[in-house]
C-alpha cells in the first residue's frame, strides 16, 4: 500500500483517505463518495483496530462483512482498499503509540479511557501508510474527529482532516455499525437520542442560555422510554471540546446513552 502511495505521489496523484472499521453503511459512502470528488486516488481502509477496545468491549462480536464492504467499495469507485492483518498493523514489539491530551478526557474518553489512544495510533500509522493529502471522517464521531484535528495539527502531518455531517435514517436515528446490535424494541427506543438533539436545538433558538436546563430536557427525553440509560450529556466548545457553562457559539451537544446493552452516541451544533 505504501509503495503504491509513494508512486502515486511522484504522478502527483491527490489521494482522499477514507478509514473504516468495515460493516459499511450510507455514513461510510457518503465519505467514500466525497473522497471520490476531492481525490484523483480514492483509498479505503478496512481494519477493526483491537488497540481501541477496552477488554470487556465488543471487539470479537464487532460487525464484519468484508464481501458485502468490497462490493460498496467497488460501487464507489475507490482505487484501492487496505486491508491489513493484525501482524501487519502491531508486528511483534511493537511499544509506540500516540497521546492526544485534552481533547481526549472528557466525554467518550472518560467512559473509554484507553479508546482515543488506540484511535490516534491506527490512524497515524494508517496515514504513513496511505499517505493521503485529505483524510475524511464522519461527525457522527465528533470527539474522534477532533481528536485527529488536533493530532495533524499538533504533529505537522501533511494531510487535510475533513469531517462530513452525520448521515441518519429517515426516522432520525444516525447510521451507526452498531445499530446491528438493536432488537426491534430497542431500534425505536433509540430514537430518543435524535429526537433529544432536536429538543435541545429548539431550546437554544428559542433562547434559553441556561445550560443544566438544556441538559436536564434532553436527559429526560433520553430516558423517558425506560430502555434507555445516558452515559453522559455534555455541552462543549466545538473547537476544544470544553465543557461549556452558559450557552455561546459555536457550542456542541454530545451524548452518549446505552440503549440495552448497546452503547451509542450522536451528536449536533447547538
Ligand atoms: O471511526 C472508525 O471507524 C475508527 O475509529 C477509525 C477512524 C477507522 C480508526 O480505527
Amino acid at each position: 500500500m505504501q509503495s503504491l502511495a509513494f508512486s502515486w505521489h511522484k504522478q502527483n496523484q491527490k489521494i482522499s483517505f477514507v478509514p473504516t472499521m468495515g460493516a459499511l453503511h450510507e455514513g461510510h459512502l457518503s465519505l467514500l463518495r466525497e473522497g471520490r470528488k476531492t481525490g484523483d486516488k480514492l483509498v479505503l481502509s478496512i481494519y477493526v483496530n483491537p488497540a481501541q477496545f477496552a477488554p470487556t468491549e465488543d471487539l470479537a462480536k464487532y460487525p464484519r462483512d468484508t464481501k458485502g464492504d468490497l462490493a460498496k467499495a467497488s460501487d464507489c469507485r475507490v482505487d484501492a482498499v487496505f486491508f491489513p492483518s493484525n501482524e501487519v498493523m502491531y508486528p511483534k514489539g511493537c511499544q509506540t503509540y500516540v497521546e492526544v491530551a485534552n481533547v481526549t478526557k472528557g466525554l467518550c474518553g472518560a467512559s473509554r479511557p484507553s479508546h482515543f489512544r488506540g484511535v490516534a495510533t491506527v490512524v497515524l500509522k494508517l496515514f504513513n501508510i496511505v499517505q493521503p493529502h485529505v483524510a475524511i471522517f464522519g461527525e457522527k464521531d465528533y470527539q474522534q474527529l477532533i481528536t485527529i484535528q488536533t493530532m495533524a495539527r499538533d504533529l505537522n502531518l501533511p494531510v487535510e482532516i475533513k469531517g462530513m455531517p452525520t448521515v441518519r435514517e429517515p426516522d432520525g436515528l444516525a447510521l451507526s455499525s452498531r445499530n446491528a446490535y438493536l432488537s426491534k424494541e430497542e431500534r425505536i427506543a433509540a430514537l430518543s437520542l435524535s429526537q433529544s438533539l432536536k429538543i435541545a436545538k429548539e431550546m437554544a433558538a428559542a433562547e434559553k442560555k441556561d445550560i443544566n436546563e438544556i441538559l436536564e430536557s434532553v436527559k429526560k427525553a433520553i430516558e423517558a422510554n425506560g430502555l434507555t440509560k445516558t452515559d453522559y450529556i455534555k455541552i462543549c466548545d466545538s473547537e476544544t471540546l470544553e465543557e461549556l457553562t452558559t450557552l455561546k457559539s459555536p457550542a456542541r451537544l454530545l451524548i452518549a446513552a446505552f440503549v440495552g446493552k448497546t452503547r451509542l452516541i450522536d451528536n449536533c451544533g447547538i
